[in-house]
C-alpha cells in the first residue's frame, strides 16, 4: 500500500485494481503452475451489465529454454505478478477519458502462458514443471467472469494488446460462442496484427518462430480450424490467415510501422549480426534513408496482409503510420487533446461509434512522416528490446 503524500495524491488520480484469483482454476495454470489472475474494476451506473475483457500482451516463448526463463516471472507465474496494477486508456473509470466504456466492468486478464493463451498440453514434464495449458486459462477465466455477472451481459468485448491483441484475434469466435446470444459481442486487437513477411537478412524469422510456439504449446487444436484444416498450424498463428473466417465484429487498431513488429520481425538481432539497425529501432528519426524504405516496404507489406480484413463495416481499422505498440492502454495514445487522429478522429472515439453502431471506421494513414498527431516510441538505449 502507498501511505505517502504522493501515494494518496496517485491513488485519488488513478484507479488503481488488485490482482485476483478465480475460484473456478479447471485444471488451469500460468507455466510455472501457479493460477491465472485478472485485476477487476466493477462496472456502475448504466454500465453494470457491459463486460471489457482486456488480455495483457508480452510476447511468447517458442522453446522449453525460452519458457523456463520466463517461468518465474510476471509472465509466467501469478506469483511474481504486482498486486495492484493502474488502469488507464480504455481500461479508465473516469468519463472524461474513455466516454463509451468507463462504467463498463472492465477486466484486465494477466498474461501467464507465453502462447497467446493457445496452449493445452496434458503432460507436465517434472524435470521441468512447464505448464503448457494457455487454452484453459483463457476459458477458467471467462468461466469466472461468468459466474460474477458476465452471463447476464447486455455488451461484451474481448480486447488485448500485442500478444494479447493476437489472442482476441484467435478467440475472437470462440468468446462470442461462450457468451448468451442474446450479448452483443465485438473484439478489438490493439497491436495484435503480427505479419508474416521475411527479416532484413531474408530469413522466415517470425514464421519459424510461431512455428516453434505452436508446437511447444499444442496450439494447433485450439486455433480456429477454419485455418488448420487448410494451413499448417504455424501459419493459424498469424492473423492474416485466420481473419476472413472470423464471424464476429472486430476492430484492428495497429501502427502500420509497429515498433515491437519492427524490432522482433523486420530486424530482429539474429539479422542484424552488426547492430546497424539498432538506433532506428531505437528512435524512428534516428533511422538512414536505407532503413526507411526498408520500413515502407514493410508497411506496404502490412498492408497487403491487413486487406484480407475486408471492408465488411462489421470490421474496423485504425491503421496509423505511427511508430508505436499498444495504442489503447494508454491515455496519452487512446484519448487526450493531442493524441493520434486519423483524419479528425481519435482511437477512443473510433472504436466507441463502431461498438455502438454509431457509425463504422476503416482508415489507413497517408505513409510515415505525414502524421503530426503521431506518439512515436523513443526507446532508452539501456533497455532490453521488447
Ligand atoms: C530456443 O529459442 C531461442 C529463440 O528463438 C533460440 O535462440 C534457442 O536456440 C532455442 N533453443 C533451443 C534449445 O532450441
Amino acid at each position: 500500500m502507498v501511505n505517502t503524500r504522493f501515494g494518496q495524491w496517485l491513488g485519488r488520480l488513478l484507479l488503481v485494481c488488485t490482482l485476483t484469483i478465480p475460484l473456478l482454476l479447471q485444471d488451469s495454470f500460468c507455466l510455472d503452475g501457479s493460477p491465472p489472475a485478472y485485476h477487476f474494476s466493477h462496472g456502475f451506473g448504466s454500465g453494470v451489465n457491459n463486460w471489457l475483457v482486456q488480455i495483457e500482451g508480452g510476447g511468447w516463448c517458442n522453446n522449453v529454454t525460452t519458457c523456463l526463463a520466463r517461468k518465474n516471472t510476471r509472465l509466467g507465474s501469478s506469483k511474481a505478478m504486482v498486486k495492484e496494477l493502474s488502469f488507464s486508456g480504455i481500461l479508465s473509470n473516469k468519463q472524461k477519458f474513455n466516454p463509451d466504456f468507463y462504467d463498463w466492468n472492465r477486466i484486465k486478464v494477466r498474461y501467464c502462458d507465453g502462447s497467446s493463451f493457445t496452449g493445452d498440453v496434458e503432460a507436465v514434464n517434472p524435470a521441468t514443471n512447464l505448464h503448457f495449458r494457455g487454452a484453459r486459462v483463457f476459458l477458467a477465466i471467462i468461466e469466472d467472469l461468468q459466474a460474477k455477472g458476465m452471463k447476464n451481459a447486455q455488451n461484451a468485448i474481448l480486447s488485448g494488446c500485442s500478444a494479447g491483441g493476437l489472442a482476441s484475434i484467435l478467440h475472437c469466435d470462440k468468446f462470442k460462442s461462450l457468451m448468451p446470444s442474446t450479448t452483443k459481442v465485438k473484439c478489438l486487437s490493439d497491436a495484435g496484427y503480427f505479419i508474416n513477411t521475411n527479416d532484413v537478412s531474408g530469413a522466415k524469422h517470425i514464421e519459424t518462430f510461431y512455428t516453434e510456439v505452436v508446437a511447444t504449446h499444442g496450439s494447433a487444436k485450439n486455433l480456429p480450424s477454419s485455418c488448420t484444416s487448410r494451413l499448417s498450424p504455424g501459419l493459424c498463428f498469424f492473423p492474416q490467415y485466420v481473419v476472413s473466417q472470423i464471424q464476429t465484429p472486430i476492430f484492428f487498431v495497429n501502427a502500420a510501422y509497429d515498433s515491437w513488429q519492427i524490432k522482433n520481425i523486420l530486424a530482429p538481432g539474429v539479422a542484424d549480426p552488426h547492430g546497424t539497425w539498432h538506433y532506428c529501432k531505437l528512435d524512428i528519426t534516428k533511422c538512414s534513408s536505407i532503413q526507411l524504405k526498408t520500413m515502407q516496404d514493410f508497411r506496404l507489406e502490412f498492408l497487403k496482409a491487413i486487406s484480407v480484413v475486408g471492408n465488411s463495416l462489421s470490421k474496423g481499422l485504425f491503421i496509423d503510420s505511427c511508430y508505436a505498440h499498444c495504442q489503447t492502454e494508454m491515455q496519452e495514445t487512446w484519448l487526450r487533446a493531442n493524441s493520434p487522429r486519423l483524419g479528425a478522429t481519435t482511437i477512443a472515439k473510433a472504436v466507441g461509434d463502431w461498438f455502438y453502431d454509431r457509425s463504422a471506421f476503416q482508415k489507413i494513414d497517408c505513409p510515415y512522416p505525414c502524421n503530426p498527431t503521431c506518439h512515436n516510441r523513443v526507446f532508452d538505449p539501456n533497455d532490453h528490446l521488447e
